[in-house]
């Protein structure tokens, strides 16, 4: 069976889609291009409005497709657990919705709707604990840098965010099964290992957890043997943890890199978001965090024109933007999402503002970023390979594509046999928009 996924949003969705593939190829089925493809699954975002409409608009184009050769569609992740049946009154093509928690059970629903062509599947159930998948991975390699979900859902209900609404409440993962994934990966060539959870500091706070803490969790995947770098996303400043700082400064192989939201540098506004710390709170974070790894490389996100947000409010945000010199940020336009607290919020910020301060903020941003990237020009960093690059190489040199232990992306020319997963030192001769390029000592030719 020929399948095609499309994936839409965060880094959980791109892990849950790996898994899907990987799930169904060991079933048999085949991932193949768009256009060749009979079954397509669809993994959603609805965190905010724009890649909500991207999903409607994909599922226009996939009903053609479909049409042509008895295709279907199963429609995945945070749109599906909020639209849920509805899709199949607009688009009936689609004989699948499944939510988060409905994953594991996918591929098995996938071939019930093979064998029986008048059904109708929908996995939209909240579960109480973290659904365990089968993570065994067959005789297939191991990616170079593989993700590790280490939670499902969040329990902070932020005011703009949709997120515990389609994700659940929080609910962590045992310990003993993550150790033993990354184990596995680690032994079967994984090099990298990103730990995922929409909140991972409060890891273990849930009643699901088994006692461990988020710190000592990290702690024990550190010391897995052979693992060359570790990182961890998204954290809420309110959960960093001394431990978690302090693990910068005693394990080598976790990567000196963190995103960390702010979403605005307002007090009043961070109070009417519920994001339960003030401005002072997280610059304090960010002092300790530098002081612990001078070279750590932060980045964040930031919404404007959240309901009510003043001129004087959007001017604290650039304020802390310069205070902080983030490596690189997002920043979104807010926008209502159904059902969450300040969609009902009165003082809404009319559309061309919030757009003239999202332009502000990203010209702001951009002189940081820049500079950020210039300073790594003349330095030589470790960095992990991932493959060729997609820029070609003059006839004899060949280009390559790697990170740097910030995580930045790091294009640089180097011998033509294969460095795919080798960490290589590279000394950085330029800095573009967003990367640098650099080039390999004559020893690794
Ligand atoms: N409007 C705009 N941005 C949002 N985000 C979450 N919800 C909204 C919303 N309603 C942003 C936050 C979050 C990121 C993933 O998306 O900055 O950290
Ligand atoms: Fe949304 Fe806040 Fe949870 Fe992040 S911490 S997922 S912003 S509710």
């Amino acid at each position: 069976m020929k399948f095609h996924i499309v994936t839409f949003g965060c880094q959980m969705n791109d892990a849950d889609s790996a898994w899907l593939e990987l799930a169904l190829t060991r079933r048999g089925w085949e991932h193949v291009p768009e256009e060749q493809a009979r079954v397509f699954v669809v993994n959603t975002c609805s965190v905010r409005e724009k890649p909500e409409h991207k999903v409607y608009s994909l599922l226009g184009r996939l009903k053609r497709y479909c049409e042509g050769r008895d295709g279907f569609i199963c429609v995945g992740g945070c749109v599906a657990q909020q639209v849920g049946q509805e899709f199949w009154r607009r688009f009936p093509r689609v004989r699948l919705v499944f939510g988060p928690d409905g994953l594991a059970s996918v591929p098995d629903s996938l071939e019930k709707l093979m064998a029986r062509p008048g059904l109708r599947i929908s996995l939209l159930d909240f579960a109480d604990s973290y659904q365990e998948r089968d993570f065994s991975r067959g005789p297939g390699k191991a990616p170079i840098q593989a993700y590790v979900s280490i939670m499902q859902g969040c329990d902070n209900f932020c005011a703009y965010c949709i997120v515990p609404y389609t994700r659940g409440r929080q609910k962590s993962r045992s310990s003993s099964n993550i150790l033993q994934e990354c184990s596995e990966l680690v032994q079967a060539g994984t090099r990298e290992i990103t730990l995922l959870g929409q909140n991972v500091n409060s890891y273990g706070l849930d009643g699901e957890g088994d006692g461990l803490s988020f710190a000592r969790l990290l702690e024990e995947i550190c010391k897995i043997p052979g693992v060359k770098r570790v990182r961890f996303t998204t954290s809420h400043p309110k959960d960093l943890a001394p431990e978690v700082i302090a693990a910068f400064e005693r394990f080598p192989n976790l990567c000196p890199a963190l995103h960390l939201p702010l979403q605005s540098g307002s007090n009043s506004v961070l109070k009417r978001m519920g994001r339960r710390y003030t401005k002072e709170k997280y610059l304090d974070l960010v002092n300790r965090l530098r002081q612990t790894r001078p070279d750590m490389v932060l980045s964040t996100d930031i919404i404007v024109g959240f309901p009510g947000e003043t001129e004087a409010d959007f001017s604290q945000t650039l304020d802390l933007v310069r205070k902080v010199a983030f490596d690189s940020s997002f920043s979104f336009k807010y926008s209502d999402r159904p059902g969450v607290r300040a969609a009902s919020f009165a003082d809404k910020v009319p559309e061309e503002i919030k757009g003239f301060r999202l332009d502000l903020l990203q010209r702001e941003q951009d002189v940081f970023t820049e500079r950020s990237l210039q300073n790594l020009v003349g330095s030589t960093r470790e960095c992990l390979v991932e493959g060729r690059s997609l820029k070609p190489g003059t006839p004899d040199e060949t280009l390559w594509k790697g990170r740097e232990p910030g995580g930045r992306i790091v294009n640089f020319s180097g011998p033509a046999r294969d460095l795919t997963g080798e960490l290589i030192p590279v000394t950085i001769t330029q800095a573009k928009k967003h990367s640098v390029f650099g080039e390999v000592g004559k020893s690794y030719d």
